[in-house]
């Protein structure tokens, strides 16, 4: 049964229908990417295989595109290709989430789905909440369809977690090993140095704190969306450090990457790589990973990250953001490879082969397009020109790999990143975004851009460059 809160939100959300027919006619309306029905986007959160449907929940403020109070919004699929818009998932409730259905988890055993999320209430009477003032509580609710959703369940306050923690504790992920429960949260200690409490229960909802894993002193504030996995035989935690110095590593406000783990995190003898970063573009941030019933372990990011400083014209239009594409993760030699995942073929149409004759390919269209070149030897040179003003650039002499973007940036403009050798090259282009896979998915740069529709022209050219490769116009994705 409804209560009262959510039968005003649904009153309210009914009159965005108009608004929302609206933005379907947007040219920067992703064609492949979800994004929101209307209004605001951020992390994925609770992606599953649950009785072989995938499940996408979201952070969606559907009133705000701008952000504002987050509820879960709720996609699923098949195949990732043909997709079902559902109601909203989560409503911000309850006394302990009422500013918001902050992100989370889902868990799957027998033919539950148990979903942990974070509770966020700001309390009156604060007006710095950098420490203090804000309850950031552990939930638990329940589905068996991944629609319906059993009562909440207040599993952990600020209160429960350790006592030198600030109030900044969200995020939780949660899995299995052996007969026990793990589940990992993002903190910001009262020092202001950011960690990662590791809990364990034997019924999932006791939990006990065993762990709290830091980096090097000082590395951040604050570590958001961590999530723990083991693949390709090495064990990796994925984290997004806030107020991390920047620099050409790390450039962005705030990064997100990971550690390849020696040991284990749920004991006291582990011990952390350096840290990695997953993208080297201007908009990557909160990603969350989950195993299929293929045994591939899925990345899924928020296409954008907070405070940053570029710019996003679709807010005037009503909405703000995206997902990336689903990308398969495996580990070499403990750094993480992304590869997009199988099902995207289903978008390919008109196929056009491409062979690299006096060091250029021309006569190339498009603006939803996937794009991929097999390079014979490193290329002296290589320039591509997409969507008018955006230029990817490699010189073999100094290795660096440039992502230089014009005005359809919004004050994106260049970030590199140094290769030894550039063997390949896979562009996912979509109406306002692109995802670069370089070396097999060695190195990625995912970003957004707000081009023409008539700027779709494509240019390759360079110097010593030769191989072939292959180019696809990509269909939009489906909705019922
Ligand atoms: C990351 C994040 C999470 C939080 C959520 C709120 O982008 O800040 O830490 O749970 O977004 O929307």
């Amino acid at each position: 049964m409804d209560n009262d809160l959510v039968k005003l939100y649904k009153r309210m959300l009914n009159e965005l229908q108009e608004k929302k027919e609206s933005i379907k006619r947007d040219y920067w309306r992703l064609g492949y990417h979800l994004m929101p029905p209307i209004g605001w986007i951020n992390d994925p959160n609770g992606m599953c295989e649950f009785n072989g449907v995938y499940h996408v929940y979201y952070q969606y403020s559907p009133f705000e595109a701008e952000g504002g109070l987050k509820f879960w919004g709720h996609y699923s699929s098949k195949d990732f290709i043909n997709w079902t818009e559902h109601e909203i998932a989560l409503y911000p409730d309850q006394p302990f989430d009422c500013h918001g259905v902050f992100s989370g988890t889902t868990f799957i055993e027998g033919d539950t789905a148990e979903i942990f999320y974070t509770g966020m209430v700001k309390r009156q009477g604060y007006d710095d909440f950098t420490v203090k003032g804000m309850e950031q509580n552990t939930v638990l609710v329940t589905t068996r369809d991944g629609i319906n959703f059993s009562e909440k369940k207040l599993l952990m306050k600020n209160e429960d977690y350790p006592a030198n923690m600030s109030w900044h504790v969200r995020d939780p992920k949660v899995w299995k090993e052996d007969d026990t429960y793990y589940m990992v949260l993002g903190a910001r200690d009262i020092a202001g140095q950011g960690c990662v409490l590791v809990y364990k229960s034997n019924d999932k909802e006791n939990w006990e704190n065993i762990n709290i894993v830091r980096g090097e002193d000082e590395f951040s504030y604050m570590w958001e969306c961590p999530d723990y996995f083991k693949l390709d035989n090495t064990k990796i935690l994925i984290t997004c450090p806030q107020g991390v110095e920047r620099s050409e590593e790390l450039p962005n406000v705030h990064q997100c990457g990971y550690f390849s783990v020696e040991g284990d995190i749920t004991t006291a003898e582990y011990q952390l790589s350096e840290f990695r970063t997953l993208d080297r573009g201007f908009d990557f941030y909160a990603p969350q990973t989950f195993e299929d019933s293929k045994g591939r372990r899925i990345l899924v990011g928020w296409v954008s990250l907070s405070d940053c400083e570029f710019g996003n014209p679709t807010i005037e239009k009503g909405w703000q953001h995206c997902l990336s594409i689903p990308r398969e993760l495996r580990v070499n030699e403990g750094k993480i490879v992304q590869i997009p995942i199988k099902e995207l073929e289903m978008l390919r149409k008109d196929k056009v082969e491409l062979i690299i004759k006096d060091n250029k390919i021309e006569n190339l269209y498009g603006d939803k397009f996937e794009l991929e070149l097999n390079l014979e030897g490193t290329p002296q040179e290589l320039d591509i020109t997409l969507r008018k003003d955006v230029h990817l650039i490699y010189h073999k002499d100094n290795g660096i790999f440039t992502l230089k973007i014009g005005e359809c940036g919004y004050g994106r403009k260049e970030r590199i990143v140094r290769l030894d050798s550039l063997s390949n090259i896979r562009i996912f282009s979509d109406t306002s975004s692109l995802e670069i896979f370089l070396n097999d998915g060695e190195e990625v740069f995912t970003t957004r851009i707000y081009p023409d529709k008539e700027d779709n022209l494509i240019e390759i050219k360079g110097q010593e460059l030769k191989g072939s490769g292959v180019k696809y116009i990509l269909n939009n994705m489906n909705y019922n």
